[in-house]
């Protein structure tokens, strides 16, 4: 949800910030701008769409000076044009200002500045009224005006500013919109993700909530909410800019998918001692500590809410705790039964979906212990949870989650092992078969990654259908729901999951000559009543391609196509069974001349609410 970078050194700003920008134009893609100091004054140039607009304006009139903030956006108030693209300025064009959040409370303030002040807007932005209140505030000191304004804001931002009265400084603040401070020499950085400054610097700090940082050339000095000084330590990245980038492939996407079998394997490997046994290392709880939980609660959004589906039906097999699922944005709304005996899982790819980190804090608040699964070394869900377990995916840059997933999915096994070991719900022979399985699943992975030409062609023929139905049954119909958002959100079809059994009570009106009609069929208990509901929309006209176990009987009489996995156990299957819909989304997407990387209206991090 929008991207800022700042920089502040001896280099051309306008390069730097390009290049940080085209590292996080994941997180907005509507239009893009930057503010340049130079010559006592600020220039600004913006541009709406991709960057590429940016870059070519920059490449024809380019711009001088060592100083700059930029900015990619996604768009919440007022439409992606030229007008509401970041940087903001104050009417005289002194103080200029990029913000990634929502500013709850900017109808006040902007009536408040439009009436008493006489401020004349030029944009339907929330951000702007920032740039004026940042101006009325300001009286020499950017930061002690920084300060003043923020004190009157409500929401989430951050936020970088510069004044053209202030040529060797850059000011930016945070609250619930994440933002770094990259260290360099005689050269600072700020931006909302590591890999926008990766290039320069690989030594990092992370702000927290209400943290403010004076940037200079010589060096960065940190504030808490109350103007003390805050020491931080600094975080070296050890990972390199080459797994952020397409490395030779068509799009992030498809090498996300490629990535699988390493994520999952890492992320395996990791959790494993040489003698094969669980040392999950960042799950600190005890017997004691887990002996006192009554109930487990999973919160996440979108594919990680999936994951957390999968979750559920992992910890009640292996070990016998009662769990409930709920998507973050509803979660914080509800009558919760949540307390001290609670265990909290947040599950998220980024660690910084506001609605994630605003739903733990709640159930911080109600006393709960926290545990997260996440991707994002020192992202804020991973910082404020008493426990973490990452995925070792790498970084994930295209908008539609894959390797996230499988790895979530992966984690989560280790994790409801583990709860099994400490509650002794499972013998450890049970366990030891478990992991046993789990070690072949990077291999398994690379084997239904071969199925790729197959899949394309599916594609090829079905990418024209303007509705797909996901079918499935236990498990299967949690995967359903996850290929299903995967098809609709790259591919812009109308499609939607439902548990198979569930169809004959309405949705089975749907079904018409040729639709097309995924159903999953790996889950052994049920395999008979999923082959019943594959035979109803096949006796209506559907197209249905099956995805069943290596070993599956009876299927090539009904479905039209069938993909069979490679053998592994029925609570194993979604980690194999996802992957042939992350690719038939991603070839439908192709066929249909989408923007696989960048889909519409989307953006990677969602840190509004
Ligand atoms: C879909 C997708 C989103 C994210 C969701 C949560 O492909 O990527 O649905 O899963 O926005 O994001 P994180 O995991 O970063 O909290």
């Amino acid at each position: 949800m929008c991207g800022i970078v700042g920089y502040i050194g001896n280099k051309q700003a306008t390069e730097v910030l390009l290049e940080g920008l085209s590292r996080l134009e994941y997180r907005g893609y509507d239009s893009a701008g930057v503010a340049i100091f130079s010559d006592q004054h600020i220039t600004v140039k913006k541009r709406a769409g991709r960057l590429a607009n940016l870059a070519g304006v920059l490449e024809h009139s380019p711009m001088e000076g060592q100083m700059g903030i930029g900015h990619t956006r996604w768009a919440t108030h007022g439409a992606p044009s030229d007008q509401n693209s970041h940087p903001h300025t104050n009417e005289t064009e002194a103080i200029a200002v990029v913000h990634n959040g929502i500013i709850e409370n900017y109808m006040d303030i902007k009536q408040w500045l439009q009436e008493t002040h006489k401020i004349v807007f030029r944009s339907e932005t929330d951000s702007e009224v920032i740039a004026h209140l940042i101006a009325h505030y300001y009286e020499n000191d950017l930061k002690v005006a920084v300060q003043k304004a923020t004190a009157r804001l409500q929401g989430a931002y951050a936020i970088a500013v510069m004044s053209k009265d202030e040529p060797d400084r850059l000011i930016a603040v945070r609250k619930d919109s994440p933002l770094i401070v990259g260290k360099g020499e005689n050269e600072n950085f700020i931006a909302s993700d590591i890999p926008a400054i990766l290039k320069y610097t690989r030594d990092v700090y992370f702000l927290e909530n209400g943290e403010l940082v004076d940037l200079k050339r010589e060096g960065v000095s940190i504030v808490d909410e109350f103007d003390r000084p805050v020491e931080r330590e600094v975080f070296h990245v050890n990972w390199d800019l080459a797994s952020a980038e397409k490395e030779g492939y068509p799009h992030f996407m498809l090498k996300e998918i490629e990535e699988q079998p390493a994520g999952v394997r890492e992320t395996l490997n990791q959790r494993l001692t040489a003698e094969g046994n669980l040392n999950l290392e960042g799950l600190t709880m005890t017997e004691d500590d887990l002996a006192k939980v009554n109930q487990v609660v999973i919160v996440a959004c979108g594919t990680a809410y999936h994951a957390g589906l999968i979750g559920k039906a992992l910890i009640e097999r292996y070990a016998k705790i009662p769990v409930t699922v709920d998507v973050a944005s509803e979660f914080r709304y509800r009558d919760l039964f949540v307390d001290e005996h609670t265990l909290f899982i947040a599950v998220s790819q980024s660690g910084e979906t506001l609605d994630t980190l605003a739903a733990l804090r709640e159930a911080k608040r109600r006393g709960a212990r926290v545990l997260t699964i996440c991707n994002v070394v020192g992202s804020s869900v991973a910082r404020e949870s008493d426990d973490v377990m990452y995925t070792w995916a790498g970084p994930e840059i295209a908008v539609a989650s894959t390797k996230a997933f499988t790895t979530q999915l992966m984690a989560f096994q280790l994790m409801a092992l583990r709860f099994a070991e400490l509650r002794g719900s499972m013998a450890q022979e049970e366990i030891r078969t478990v992991i046993h399985e789990l070690k072949k699943l990077p291999d398994q992975i690379q084997q239904v990654l071969t199925m790729k030409d197959e899949i394309s062609n599916l594609a090829n023929q079905h990418f024209h259908k303007d509705k797909v139905l996901f079918l499935g049954r236990g498990m299967d119909s949690d995967i359903a729901l996850e290929g299903s958002l995967k098809l609709k959100e790259i591919s812009y079809i109308n499609s939607f999951a439902i548990a198979a059994g569930e169809m004959k009570h309405g949705t089975i009106a749907l079904i018409e000559e040729g639709t097309l009609v995924i159903c999953l069929a790996t889950q052994k208990h049920v395999y008979e009543k999923t082959l019943s509901n594959m035979k109803e929309v096949k006796a209506r006209g559907a197209y249905v391609v099956a995805i069943v176990q290596e070993d599956a009987e009876q299927v090539d009489d009904i479905a039209d196509v069938v993909i069979r996995l490679p053998k592994t156990s029925s609570m194993l299957t979604p980690i194999l069974s996802v992957l042939p819909m992350q690719l038939l989304a991603y070839y439908t997407s192709i066929e249909r001349g989408n923007d696989v990387d960048k889909p519409r209206n989307l953006a990677k991090s969602v840190t509004v609410e």
